[in-house]
């Protein structure tokens, strides 16, 4: 049976904390005497409908890195179902490669692109997840809280949006104390917000959502923002302004953190806007580290996708 990774809630919790223990162990040994190369000869399809800056290089790194190869399956921006169907676009890429990356503008799109492969199919973003941000930013989050991990606050404000609803569920499986904060009508949608919290009833993990700012940052050990308008949503920037203006992450608002806090982005930053320079460049930012975790994060999931048999022999050493 293929495997897919369309959403955080297609690996169970075990398999979560095991991505992340393979990322670190995949990171220390990179370039070095013990690193890996097991994919020779196996090669990845890169479609991406959107812009893109860390999830295709890092992809097509992470490949390369491992052995094999990735290539563009078409040209970047080209909409997915208008030269020919989104499932013969799927049976075509089977013959040839045997893994797929997807950012898609729809949901729907990287279902049906699953569907119709009998290939891995991995979202790298769509309208409502990016999984493989939330694998990179729980590895920072593990590697800056060190042994009190899973037993942080993170405190995430601003758009309920994709990388938002996969923050809610990977903190809910691995057990994190999570606090979401969004201007009413940008709140994450009810259905991961009911499954973060029936994953943090049997994680330990607790969940609050609400549209005030200073309660979510009290306290956290991380502080992490998106931005307020998204690719696709253009058209709604000015109402977005107005909406998130009491939402950014700046100075005064970080007063409230936990004196040693950490603050994340998944970037791309709109400087100015969810964040303010001083934060992004001051000394408690760590979103170059997240970023750098996406490379890591990504040839875990890869392996373990791949080559199961060697991820979990992998990760029973990195557990060593
Ligand atoms: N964070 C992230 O996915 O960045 P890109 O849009 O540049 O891939
Ligand atoms: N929410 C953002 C994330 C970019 C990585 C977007 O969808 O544009």
């Amino acid at each position: 049976m293929k495997k897919d990774f369309v959403s955080i809630d297609d690996f169970t919790p075990t398999q979560l904390h095991d991505l992340i223990l393979l990322a670190g162990w995949l990171k220390s040994v990179r370039k070095s005497a013990r690193d890996i190369r097991p994919l020779a000869g196996r090669s990845m399809a890169m479609i991406f409908e959107k812009p893109s800056l860390r999830t295709r290089v890092t992809f097509e790194l992470a490949m390369v890195e491992l052995g094999g190869h990735a290539l563009e399956g078409q040209p970047p921006g080209v909409r997915l179902g208008g030269r020919e169907s989104v499932p013969d676009l799927a049976r075509n890429l089977e013959r040839w490669v045997d893994i797929v990356v997807a950012r898609v503008y729809k949901n729907a799109t990287v279902r049906e692109l699953a569907a119709n492969m009998r290939l891995p199919l991995i979202n790298g973003l769509c309208d409502m997840e990016h999984p493989c941000q939330a694998v990179a930013d729980i590895q920072t989050v593990c590697e800056l809280a060190g042994p009190r991990f899973p037993h942080v606050r993170l405190a995430f404000i601003g758009d309920g949006n994709n990388v938002c609803n996969s923050l809610l569920l990977i903190c809910g499986a691995l057990g994190l104390d999570l606090a979401v904060a969004n201007p009413p009508g940008y709140a994450p949608r009810e259905c991961f917000v009911a499954r973060a919290r029936t994953l943090c009833a049997a994680s330990g993990g607790r969940l609050t959502v609400c549209h005030d700012p200073a309660e979510a940052v009290r306290g956290a050990d991380f502080i992490y923002t998106d931005v307020w308008t998204s690719m696709g949503q253009e058209a709604e920037k000015q109402n977005r302004e107005q909406a998130f203006r009491s939402f950014q992450v700046n100075a005064q608002l970080l007063s409230l953190a936990a004196k040693e806090h950490y603050v994340l982005h998944c970037l791309p930053a709109h400087r100015g806007e969810e964040i303010t320079d001083e934060v992004i460049d001051g000394p408690h930012s760590r979103v170059f580290d997240q970023a750098e975790n996406r490379l890591h994060a990504q040839k875990a999931v890869i392996l373990s996708l791949m080559d199961p048999a060697l991820a979990e022999r992998l990760v029973r050493e990195a557990g060593k």
